[in-house]
């Protein structure tokens, strides 16, 4: 019989020939087990998903009661669902109130595809303009707009009509006009290696987008649900975009995304032509039971108001020579080191010491640290030893 290793191999597709090839049995709170029972510590939290750990009990709850209820029974936008109706009133609770219409997607990259199609459709433009180093998603539109030729060269003809200029570049502002359709830019730019962007600049950009007409879409898809240390990144600069894009943290663990804008803007949707997105799982009663249960969670216990003091934690523990800077906000961050042999023989290290890290798809020198917002002081401090040690190995 083959093992499983070989039936992945084998049997499902392969994206790189290097995986990471970790076998989970099981997974909680902060942990990955592997089946011979080996704990490791999770500090990319399936690429900020799992904001509140792994299967939160509140979360299996909700989905219990989800199903024995019901799954599937139609496409987006036709039967009243309520797990659907309440996380969405859920979400416009907290959101401003020009955010207050929902369009539940599938993926982070479907919330981008509807956003840019939502865009083009209320302004009657097309023009987008997206940022050197971008990441948000990677299906044909996504891409389109994904700052990094190295993945898209071979994808080509992409949409046109796309345009990048550099983040915090003042100058650069002026390339927005009256014939751009929308301005997409991620709240703090992750795949980059964790950059964050002025708030002189995001009050320059907001001003441009609403001189010239431009939508502001801004993608919260990995900055979403308190990873930041504020439940929506855009908290932190005191600006409010026209769209924002979630996804990822924003099921609990189970897949879901959505597009938010305001109720006029999503109106023409309806029209000319109508169902102007369509999809058939965007928004599925099981994921939107486990959405508004992990939001609950996260607003009722209170979890981001220790966000602060864990991402000062790994910054005054994280000294090393080798460490040349620890970038990002709340528990968003990226240890920056030499080049990507060390990033990668370090993070190998770590996983084998029972410690997950990870690099970033555009910043070949840095490492991802991304935990779940409920890791405990004790377990920052046994997760910074490790990652010391295989950094002083390196
Ligand atoms: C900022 C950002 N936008 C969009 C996406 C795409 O989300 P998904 O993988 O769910 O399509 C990602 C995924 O990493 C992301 O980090």
């Amino acid at each position: 019989m083959l093992s499983h290793k070989q039936l992945f191999l084998l049997n499902t597709a392969q994206t790189s020939d290097f995986p990471r090839l970790l076998e989970v049995e099981k997974a909680e709170g902060c942990y990955l087990i592997d089946p011979l029972g080996k704990k490791y510590l999770d500090l990319v939290s399936g690429f900020a998903v799992s904001n509140l750990g792994h299967r939160h009990p509140k979360v299996i709850q909700a989905i219990k009661n989800q199903l024995d209820k019901y799954l599937h029974v139609t496409v987006y936008g036709e039967y009243i669902q309520a797990p659907q109706v309440l996380f969405a009133e859920k979400l416009n609770s907290v959101l401003p109130e020009n955010l207050s219409s929902v369009y539940f997607t599938n993926s982070g990259a479907e919330a981008t595809e509807g956003a840019l199609k939502l865009a083009k459709k209320y302004t009657n433009r097309s023009q987008i303009i997206s940022f050197h180093h971008a990441y948000h998603g990677s299906t044909h539109g996504a891409l389109s707009v994904m700052g990094n030729e190295y993945y898209k060269q071979a994808y080509r003809p992409l949409l046109p009509d796309i345009q990048f200029i550099h983040l915090n570049d003042l100058p650069d502002l002026e390339q927005i006009t009256s014939e751009t359709a929308a301005v997409i830019l991620e709240a703090i730019q992750g795949e980059a290696g964790v950059r964050i962007p002025d708030i002189a600049y995001l009050k320059a950009l907001r001003n441009k987008c609403d001189k010239t007409g431009a939508l502001l879409i801004f993608d919260e898809i990995q900055t979403g649900f308190g990873r930041t240390g504020k439940l929506f990144a855009f908290e932190n600069f005191g600006i409010v975009p026209d769209i924002l894009l979630l996804a990822k943290g924003m099921g609990g663990g189970m897949p879901i995304g959505a597009f938010i804008s305001s109720k006029e803007k999503m109106d023409v949707l309806k029209d000319n032509p109508i169902l102007g997105h369509i999809t058939t799982f965007g928004g599925h009663p099981v994921s939107c039971a486990a959405g508004l249960a992990s939001l609950e969670t996260i607003l009722d216990e209170n979890l981001i108001a220790g966000v602060e003091e864990k991402e000062q934690l790994f910054r005054s523990l994280l000294k090393h020579p080798k460490i040349k800077e620890i970038r990002g906000k709340g528990l968003m961050l990226s240890i920056q080191l030499d080049n990507f042999a060390q990033v990668e023989a370090v993070s190998k290290t770590c996983v084998e010491n029972g410690v997950i890290i990870d690099w970033f798809l555009h910043c070949d020198t840095a490492m991802r640290i991304a935990p779940p917002l409920i890791i405990t002081h004790d377990e920052i401090k046994s997760a910074c030893e490790v990652i010391l040690d295989a950094i002083s190995a390196h």
